[in-house]
């Protein structure tokens, strides 16, 4: 009876079950593979035309950087280039340099975003009767430079609240500001830089990382509450990109240029909302979802190491290691 029930039903269920399974995996895997093909490689290619969002794209910490990368690539695109940064200084000297590369008109905006909300009515003023097709929030801080506990932050009460406005409140009210002549035009782009750091909680980072995921949410929020009135809004998550905050470190198949990874990101606009930006970036996100995963980032072994290297790179830094 038993031997019957067993040829009879449960093997062929199993069968199926098991088919129905590869199937499943299978169809998930080639639509993932496809999606990366069509995101990192046919961009380049198959690129978006920026100029339809409108005339004029802000970048916020737009003087160093993936901010001054997108900045050149924007105009190289054809949009003039409204730069916000805090030194006046090199304000005009980037803006000087895109109006003789690729003759687009420039504005510049000096405002410091550590300062919080003060700063937000003169920029609001910068940007009045301009039509704003695209908003970079590219401005960031880390707020040791390495990693560090939490409480050994230096200047703790005064750093906690600057990389708060920096990364957070910055994203938050520049966007307040463009999003609804973009919504009235039915049309605009925001891209919002968070980071690989807040694809997994990183101890060591902890601000950084936590203020990261929040771009991340909030970017993708409000993807869903805006794509429907023609409003894209694109998080873009970089890992390593060679700048002033990485100490500009040499560029590697790992490490990109910061004109080099601009340029791979905005060609994944209009093909995905959520982003590594290029291809090394993206594999890279998947190795490190593989072999370095959140519990063993969290692990007390993983911080013991992080701070063992963190000392050695401040012994290094301060000469008693050579
Ligand atoms: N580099 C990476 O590997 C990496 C990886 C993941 C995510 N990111 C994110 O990418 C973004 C850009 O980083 P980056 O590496 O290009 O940084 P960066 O080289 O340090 O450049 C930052 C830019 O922002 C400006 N800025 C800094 N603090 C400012 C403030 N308080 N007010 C106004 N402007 C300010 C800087 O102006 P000054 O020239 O005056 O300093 C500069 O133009 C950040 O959001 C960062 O978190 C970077």
């Amino acid at each position: 009876m038993d031997t019957d029930f067993n040829s009879a039903v449960l093997f062929p269920g199993l069968v199926v079950i098991g088919g129905f399974s590869f199937l499943f995996y299978f169809l998930k895997f080639s639509w993932k593979v496809w999606w990366g093909v069509r995101v990192y490689v046919l961009s380049e290619y198959w690129k978006t035309d920026l100029r339809k969002y409108g005339q004029w794209a802000v970048v916020t910490g737009a003087t160093a950087g993936i901010g001054r990368a997108y900045a050149n690539e924007l105009a190289k695109r054809g949009l003039d280039i409204l730069l916000v940064s805090r030194s006046e200084e090199k304000l005009h000297t980037v803006a000087m340099e895109i109006e003789r590369l690729y003759g687009r008109k420039t504005c510049v905006i000096q405002a410091d975003f550590t300062e919080g909300h003060a700063i937000y009515p003169a920029i609001a003023e910068g940007l009045h009767n301009l039509d704003i097709g695209i908003l970079v929030n590219n401005v960031g801080m880390n707020y040791a430079g390495e990693l560090r506990y939490f409480l050994d932050i230096a200047n703790p009460e005064q750093r906690i609240t600057e990389v708060i406005n920096c990364n957070i409140l910055s994203v938050t009210q520049m966007t307040r500001l463009v999003l609804p002549h973009m919504v009235e035009k039915g049309k605009g782009l925001i891209i919002n830089v968070s980071s690989e750091a807040a694809s997994q909680p990183q101890p060591m980072l902890t601000l950084y990382c936590a203020t990261k995921i929040f771009v991340t949410y909030f970017s993708r929020c409000l993807n869903s509450e805006y794509s429907s009135q023609g409003v894209t809004v694109q998080c873009v998550a970089p890992c390593l990109v060679s700048t002033n905050m990485t100490r500009n470190l040499t560029v590697t198949n790992f490490m990109k240029s910061a004109p080099d990874y601009a340029r791979e990101a905005l060609n994944t606009v209009g093909h995905s909302s959520h982003t590594s930006g290029c291809l090394s970036h993206a594999l890279q996100h998947i190795a490190l979802t593989i072999f370095f995963p959140g519990w063993l980032r969290l692990s007390s072994f993983c911080v013991r190491q992080m701070e063992k290297i963190s000392h050695r790179k401040l012994q290094k830094t301060t000469g008693t290691l050579h």
